[in-house]
């Protein structure tokens, strides 16, 4: 029994999950091999597209999905994560669970009894980093790409760090200083990278982290959890706005990505996320096939 809280425990698993996000799309693989299974999803945060397409999913391979909004549950009240792992165990074949601590996440991986499934912590969001490189593979046709990430180095980019480097992809991460990401992941994504013979490379400069780009991502300035620091986030973050004159720096075919949800005017121009060059909402739609394979991954016999 495996879980998923980041991008490292699918390690050798990347490209066979990848591969049943894309069958799963093509609509190749049976119908309903999750029939009779349940999947409680436990959210200490909001969202829009993990909920639905974790939801969705589940219905579509035949099983249920249980939404639990942690506010409602006992231990929004402060039963311990403990007990509700064990006892969730005995009810549920998986957990999914967005939480604002990724140490709560592990703890309660510890504890279950079956699979653990991140649908974010503070650290990563592995089940979005599997939908962009679904969504790469389809705009670009391979990994042999440069992929530059502008903005805060969060949880969006940290799992990016780690499958970009699992897929030989070069990722760039142009950062203020102070909004790098985790120096434990990027240690662990170099050591990766240079295994497979591609670059991660973090640097405060924007215009070189965009240079001849295939790939463009941003996300939020501030994130969930970050609200009390939004002042000193929009001064420190203005540099690094994914605008017009930053994607010319890229090549003229290159994509704009966002996990969204995204702040136009922010991290992003409005001209370039509602431009020719933006994939969003595939990248978007992909969530629900890479859910889909996550939960076939992880949850069937
Ligand atoms: N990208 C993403 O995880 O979106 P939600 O917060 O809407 O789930
Ligand atoms: N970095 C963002 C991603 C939202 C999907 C956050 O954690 O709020």
């Amino acid at each position: 029994m495996g879980n998923l809280l980041s991008v490292c425990d699918i390690k050798d698993d990347v490209y066979e999950i990848l591969d049943f996000a894309k069958r799963f799309k093509n609509s190749q693989i049976d119908e309903y091999p999750l029939k009779g299974k349940s999947l409680a999803m436990i959210f200490q945060k909001s969202s829009t597209r993990t909920r639905v397409s974790f939801e969705v999913a589940m219905y579509e391979l035949g099983g249920q999905s249980l939404f639990l909004s942690s506010n409602d549950l006992q231990m929004g009240r402060g039963e311990p994560i403990s007990d509700t792992a064990k006892v969730l165990s005995r009810y549920v074949h998986g957990i999914m669970i967005r939480a604002l601590h990724h140490r709560d996440v592990e703890e309660l991986a510890i504890e279950a009894e079956v699979p653990v499934i991140s649908g974010l912590t503070d650290l990563e969001h592995p089940c979005q980093a599997l939908a962009d490189m679904l969504t790469i593979k389809e705009h670009k046709g391979d990994f042999n790409r440069k992929l530059s990430y502008l903005g805060d180095g969060n949880n969006v980019c940290n799992s990016l760090i780690l499958i970009s480097a699992l897929l030989a992809m070069d990722i760039y991460v142009g950062c203020p200083k102070g909004y790098e990401p985790d120096l434990k992941i990027v240690e662990e994504a170099k050591k990766i990278a240079l295994k497979n013979g591609s670059k991660v490379e973090i640097t405060s400069d924007a215009n070189l982290a965009v240079k001849d780009a295939d790939i463009i991502y941003t996300d939020v300035w501030v994130s969930m959890g970050d609200e009390a620091e939004k002042e000193k986030r929009m001064k420190d973050l203005a540099p690094y706005q994914v605008n017009q004159s930053l994607m010319d720096l890229a090549k003229d075919d290159a994509i704009f990505m966002h996990c969204l949800p995204a702040i136009r005017g922010e991290e992003v121009s409005s001209e370039v996320i509602d431009g020719k060059n933006s994939v969003i909402i595939d990248q978007a739609e992909n969530r629900l096939h890479a859910q889909k394979a996550v939960l076939y991954f992880f949850l069937k016999d």
